[in-house]
């Protein structure tokens, strides 16, 4: 087995307070609890104010992320957001999260990669550790995916949420860290899920505002067949990268995104379900966010435990995904 290049030495995550119920849904969308349960699994998702931003979320995770690493913020030589929904345009949002985290001058750029972007976030940062580039690095994942969703079109309104997360990773020193990872996109495919329109074809106007073309539009079926077949891939290779089984894997935690496709996933990638962990009932799929948000909840109930091998797998548009695997 690969000795680890680098360790995640801190976790941390952060979801607004506001939450908004399948029955909140009921009241303004031709939707049902009962569909959005069945269909998948999600009962409830938090919504950031107007008065707060989604770099507020990446503080607050990163915060807790550095005290649990036992540093501070001048340690931090990287910052690296994995986000496709940066508080503004320019800068990145990992600028704006240094300037609320105090400033100094840690290199900061954002990682878009959609809903595996915090999973692509670790693999940047590991990299950069192995070339000796940096040696701490603070890499958030999270999304504030209602600023991007048509709240009037139930086909995507109910499967959203926003939340981040945020890891202090440092130079692994024995056998703890980033044991493989395995990443992959599929840019053939992007129109199953995407935004028509407001980048540099098309800057925001009012007509695009008005035709909904700055929200996302998603062919759900096609995502759900390809998101499986693509996290079960992404799985065996991770797992093949690291000369592991599936049944050497301790907790699984995938992507959020459906209970149906975790349970599928966890399925083809041969690990059984007492060995997921899963919230999406509770935060629905807040992208990028999902994953640090689940671990950190597995991790403070004491369900994650050091030494333990975790298999991290996320899938999201582009298309684009991505494993993880971890001795914690
Ligand atoms: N409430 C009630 N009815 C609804 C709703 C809703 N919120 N949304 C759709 N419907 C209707 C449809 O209009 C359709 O009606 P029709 O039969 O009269 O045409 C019916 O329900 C069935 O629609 P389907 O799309 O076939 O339902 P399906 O079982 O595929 O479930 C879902 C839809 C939940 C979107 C599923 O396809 C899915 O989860 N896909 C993956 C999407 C996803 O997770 N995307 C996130 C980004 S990628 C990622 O993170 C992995």
């Amino acid at each position: 087995m690969r000795k680890p290049i680098a360790r995640i030495a801190g976790i941390g995550a952060a979801a607004p307070s506001t939450i908004i119920t399948n029955a909140d849904l009921e009241k303004t969308l031709d939707t049902s609890d009962d569909w959005i349960v069945e269909r998948t699994g999600i009962r409830e998702r938090r919504m950031l104010q107007p008065d707060e931003a989604l770099s507020d979320l990446f503080v607050n995770a990163s915060r807790d992320a550095l005290a649990a690493a036992g540093l501070e913020m001048p340690a931090i030589d990287t910052i690296i957001c994995g986000t496709c929904t940066p508080d503004r345009r320019l800068p990145s949002a990992a600028c704006d999260v240094q300037a609320k985290l105090g400033g100094g001058t840690a290199a900061a750029f954002d990682v878009v990669a959609a809903c595996p972007g915090w999973l692509y976030s670790l693999t940047v940062a590991e990299g950069l550790i192995a070339s000796g580039a940096s040696n701490r690095v603070l890499a958030m994942g999270g999304d504030r995916v209602w600023s991007i969703v048509d709240r009037e079109d139930r086909n995507t309104a109910v499967l959203f949420g926003d939340g981040a997360g945020a890891a202090v990773l440092v130079p692994a020193v024995d056998n703890r860290g980033i044991l493989a990872t395995a990443l992959g996109a599929d840019g053939t495919l992007a129109d199953l899920l995407y935004i028509p329109a407001g980048g540099s074809t098309e800057p925001p106007t009012e007509a695009l505002i008005r035709d909904k073309r700055l929200f996302v539009k998603m062919a759900g079926r096609e995502v759900f067949k390809v998101a499986v077949r693509r996290m079960a891939q992404a799985c065996h290779q991770a797992l093949g990268k690291a000369g592991l089984r599936p049944q050497d894997i301790d907790l699984l935690v995938p992507h959020q995104a459906n209970l149906r496709i975790i349970n599928a996933t966890a399925g083809e990638a041969g690990v059984p379900i007492e060995k997921v962990v899963i919230n999406v009932d509770r935060y629905g799929n807040t992208s990028a966010g999902t994953i640090p948000l689940a671990l950190v909840e597995a991790e403070r109930s004491g369900r994650l435990k050091p030494g333990m091998v975790v298999l991290l797998v996320s899938f999201g548009a582009g298309f684009t995904w991505g494993a993880v695997v971890v001795r914690w």
